[in-house]
């Protein structure tokens, strides 16, 4: 049998969008090993659930460094000693260093709430209600130095309707979240998907938009 490919993720909360990939992997629908969930809060409940899923963990204290970049490597340094050739960032609240990240460019993703390259950031779904925005939705790019600034792989949309709040807008769009991101990781794991020129290239072609989230999974734009 062919070894499954090794995946890290990186968490800072609760963890649902690890959850949702853990899920994929026990369907069958996501064929990789997760070696390590990392994370900057020693009590993020993504912890409990990766311990729950007997995968290895390690929390480390932003505090207990000097100053990011020392955080960055070490954390990056672990990701690279759990032998993860692929790392997520499910939720993962904290910037990274550009040099730091360096050996991770084209194989590391991350999942933001928004329809990117709008509202990177905090407060995504404030954000949106206050522009008036009629839609929003999260996206899944390839990090890179700048934050939430790579470039994007795939979103999901959705409607904004009259009267919603910020947790009305947060509970229909992590539904969807937790389709994209599996799905992605599922391209780039197959071998689908690179980052070369600044760009992301699916199956030998740079994509000229991201590509959607729809019923069946995801498809390239209209
Ligand atoms: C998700 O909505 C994710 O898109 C967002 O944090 C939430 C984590 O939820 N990520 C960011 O804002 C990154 N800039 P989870 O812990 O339940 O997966």
């Amino acid at each position: 049998m062919q070894p499954r490919p090794r995946v890290a993720v990186l968490a800072s909360g609760r963890g649902s969008n690890l959850a949702a990939l853990l899920a994929a992997r026990e369907r069958g629908g996501l064929a990789a090993d997760f070696v390590l969930v990392g994370s900057d809060k020693a009590d993020a409940p993504a912890l409990r659930l990766a311990e729950a899923a007997g995968v290895p963990t390690v929390a480390l204290a932003p505090k207990a460094y000097p100053d990011r970049r020392s955080f960055d490597r070490d954390l990056l340094q672990r990701v690279t000693d759990s032998g993860a050739q692929w790392l997520v960032l499910a939720g993962y609240m904290r910037v990274l260093d550009g040099e730091a990240l360096r050996p991770w460019v084209g194989r590391a993703i991350n999942i933001h709430p928004s329809l990117l390259p709008k509202y990177r950031g905090l407060h995504t779904h404030r954000r949106v209600l206050e522009a008036g925005d009629r839609e929003h939705g999260a996206s899944v790019h390839f990090v890179t130095a700048e934050l939430d600034g790579g470039p994007v792989i795939a979103q999901a949309r959705l409607r904004t309707e009259a009267g919603d709040s910020e947790e009305a807008l947060a509970a229909r769009l992590l539904p969807l979240e937790h389709r994209l991101l599996p799905a992605v990781l599922t391209l780039l794991l197959g071998g689908r998907l690179r980052y070369r020129d600044g760009q992301v290239w699916l199956d030998g072609n740079a994509l000229p938009a991201p590509l959607l989230l729809g019923p069946d999974g995801l498809h390239a734009a209209a």
